[in-house]
């Protein structure tokens, strides 16, 4: 049985390094974890893939990766599970926004399954953000934000084992432009995506701006 129990704590060592958005940096609630998963959970089969991952289980991620460790693009991740679409518009940030788009943000559903249970995110888990452009600014319930169209996809994955040399374990990728997402992604920089991420607080997702994954960790600590 896969789980990590190494409590992240980089943040204060990249601090001076990163550049911090709004939402960076925002602490979760500190609580107390469990550090094993419910008994009844069973070790992972040995023939899992991204699309197939039996539910509840940290999954062995050797077929998460092609054969020089690109990560391999899920078949269909709006099947996914949706926890939510930060947006930092334009129109908000002196025109110079990081990312202008709404972020579409999912997680594999065994992953979350997991998640649910023990208020972390095991080896293998893998996190897509979709970027979809702002559209209109009108709609008959009102002047706001709606989603446009779909414009890059992007990822990251932990696996301590894997990506050791990683803070944290995660590593990132990104599977470029729409509407011709290619079929595998291609690996970032730590420089380039990893060093913000460490101000996440928690295990370097922002997981305080999504209800969803908030949610779900208040279930998992509360059993
Ligand atoms: C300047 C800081 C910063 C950089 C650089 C950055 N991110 Fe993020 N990322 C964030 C923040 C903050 C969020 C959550 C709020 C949002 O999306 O606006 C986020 C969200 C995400 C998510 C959804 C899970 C989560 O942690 O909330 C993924 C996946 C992701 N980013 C991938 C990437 C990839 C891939 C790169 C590099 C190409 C990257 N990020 C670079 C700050 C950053």
């Amino acid at each position: 049985m896969k789980m990590t129990a190494v409590r992240d704590c980089v943040a204060g060592l990249l601090a001076g390094a990163a550049v911090v958005l709004s939402g960076c940096g925002a602490a979760p609630d500190e609580v107390e974890q469990s550090a094993e998963p419910p008994a009844e959970v069973a070790d992972p089969p040995e023939d899992v893939s991204l699309d197939d991952q039996p539910v509840g289980l940290p999954v062995e991620n050797s077929e998460l990766f092609d054969a020089v460790g690109n990560l391999l693009r899920p078949k269909d991740h709006h099947e996914w599970v949706f926890v939510g679409a930060p947006v930092t518009p334009n129109d908000m940030n002196d025109g110079k926004a990081a990312f202008p788009e709404f972020h579409n943000v999912y997680i594999n559903p065994a992953n979350f399954a997991w998640y649910k249970q023990t208020g972390e995110f095991p080896n293998g888990t893998v996190i897509l953000k979709e970027l979809v452009s702002v559209g209109s600014k009108s709609m008959a319930s009102g002047n706001g934000y709606f989603q446009g169209d779909f414009v890059s996809l992007e990822a990251m994955v932990k696996d301590t084992g894997r990506f050791s040399e990683e803070p944290g374990g995660w590593a990132f990728f990104r599977f470029g432009e729409a509407p011709d997402y290619a079929a595998t992604g291609a690996r970032m920089k730590t420089a380039d995506c990893n060093f913000c991420h460490a101000s996440a607080g928690e295990d370097y997702v922002f997981t305080s701006t999504y209800p969803v994954l908030r949610a779900a960790k208040k279930r998992a600590n509360k059993e």
